[in-house]
């Protein structure tokens, strides 16, 4: 194993996120405001070129996985070519290519997807309710959504999981119909908890704690049986007895998972980061425009992974907001 990928409490990073469009057909509340996000110029962004080079290269050194998010992946016109591209790398150390989605655009693209190796699909559904589709996201196309993750089903692909973020006095009272769609499908419906940024509407009191989660799924499907997790998942996985389905909680507020993190992330401008919560550590895309080798990338991306840090700092305030904390630009791929 490279160990460039291998940072100084010594987690091996081999699951890289590349975020390939900061535009989005959604306009989600807890991510954007209603007129959308500044985007960046065209040029700024990275070719599908330079996209597929450092998908290259990461895997040469180590990365055996890869999901592509945005924004909203599909709406990047070469999505087909970047999903072909990178799946010609299973011959060459890649085992899983996945990307998360809101399912809005997938239909006609998704059988092209999977036959250019899209092994995994996640895809962001709040609410299984038309009308709080429509408040939470701003938009119309809940049925879409919920035909992708069919879809997706039917097409044979290994891994399909719905995310659903949780907002108290929004979407908590569906969880118990989110749990039911595990009975006959073999999804993982996975529960967030909310994360703040600036500019999202986070507070507090909308943070729903995965342990109230599971004590109140408990309270009407009987004890949930634990399935393992993979040692490098978000996950925390259960399954209602007897059903086809799995059920998971994504803890980064209340119980963070950064001393198992795998992941590093590129972002649609080019820069490397180490951390969900971090700042941008390197511009890999000026690098490429200055036309350096694949070897001294290398030794970039290495140095960058050394300065990964041991854990973040959110949880460490019950669930305030620090001063200062997540001054991110809303929506700029941000939890992505
Ligand atoms: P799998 O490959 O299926 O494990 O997907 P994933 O959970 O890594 O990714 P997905 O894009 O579906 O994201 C689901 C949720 O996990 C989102 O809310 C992300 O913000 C959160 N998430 C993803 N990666 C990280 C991370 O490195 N740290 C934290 N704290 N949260 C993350
Ligand atoms: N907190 C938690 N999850 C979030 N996502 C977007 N914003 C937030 C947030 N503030 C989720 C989306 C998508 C996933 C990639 O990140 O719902 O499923
Ligand atoms: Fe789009 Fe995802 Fe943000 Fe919703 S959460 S607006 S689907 S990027």
């Amino acid at each position: 194993f490279s160990n460039f990928l291998t940072d100084t409490f010594d987690r091996q990073h081999t699951y890289l996120r590349i975020s390939i469009t900061e535009k989005c057909n959604l306009r989600c509340t807890y991510c954007m405001p209603a007129e959308g996000i500044q985007l960046s110029s065209s040029d700024e962004l990275l070719t599908t070129e330079e996209i597929l080079r450092l998908a290259r290269l990461f895997v040469s050194q180590g990365i055996t996985k890869i999901r592509l998010t945005g924004g909203e992946p599909t709406v990047r016109p070469d999505i087909i070519q970047l999903v072909q591209g990178i799946g010609e790398l299973k011959n060459h150390g890649l085992q899983h290519l996945g990307m998360t989605s809101n399912g809005i655009a997938l239909k006609r693209k998704l059988p092209s997807l999977v036959d250019a190796g899209m092994d995994s699909l996640n895809v962001s559904l709040d609410t299984l309710d038309k009308d709080m589709f429509e408040i939470i996201t701003r938009r119309k196309g809940y049925e879409r959504v919920l035909e992708s993750v069919h879809q997706a089903l039917e097409l044979g692909m290994p891994s399909v999981k719905i995310n659903c973020v949780v907002i108290r006095g929004t979407n908590d009272r569906e969880v118990s119909n989110f749990v039911a769609l595990t009975k006959n499908l073999p999804i993982t419906v996975r529960f967030i908890e909310y994360m703040p940024f600036d500019g999202n509407r986070w507070n507090a009191d909308k943070l729903v704690p995965y342990k109230d989660l599971i004590r109140d799924i408990e309270g009407r499907y009987g004890r949930l049986q634990k399935v393992s997790d993979d040692p490098n998942d978000t996950t925390k996985a259960f399954r209602v007895p007897g059903y086809a389905g799995k059920v998971g909680f994504i803890t980064s507020m209340s119980d963070h998972f950064c001393g198992t993190c795998n992941r590093l992330r590129i972002t649609t401008d080019g820069n490397l980061k180490v951390c969900l919560f971090g700042a941008a550590e390197v511009s890999l895309r000026d690098y490429m425009r200055q036309s350096v080798s694949d070897e001294d990338l290398c030794d970039i991306i290495g140095m960058a992974v050394k300065k990964k840090k041991k854990q973040h700092a959110v949880q460490y305030h019950r669930y305030r907001r620090p001063p200062g904390f997540l001054s991110l630009v809303p929506g700029k791929s941000t939890f992505l």
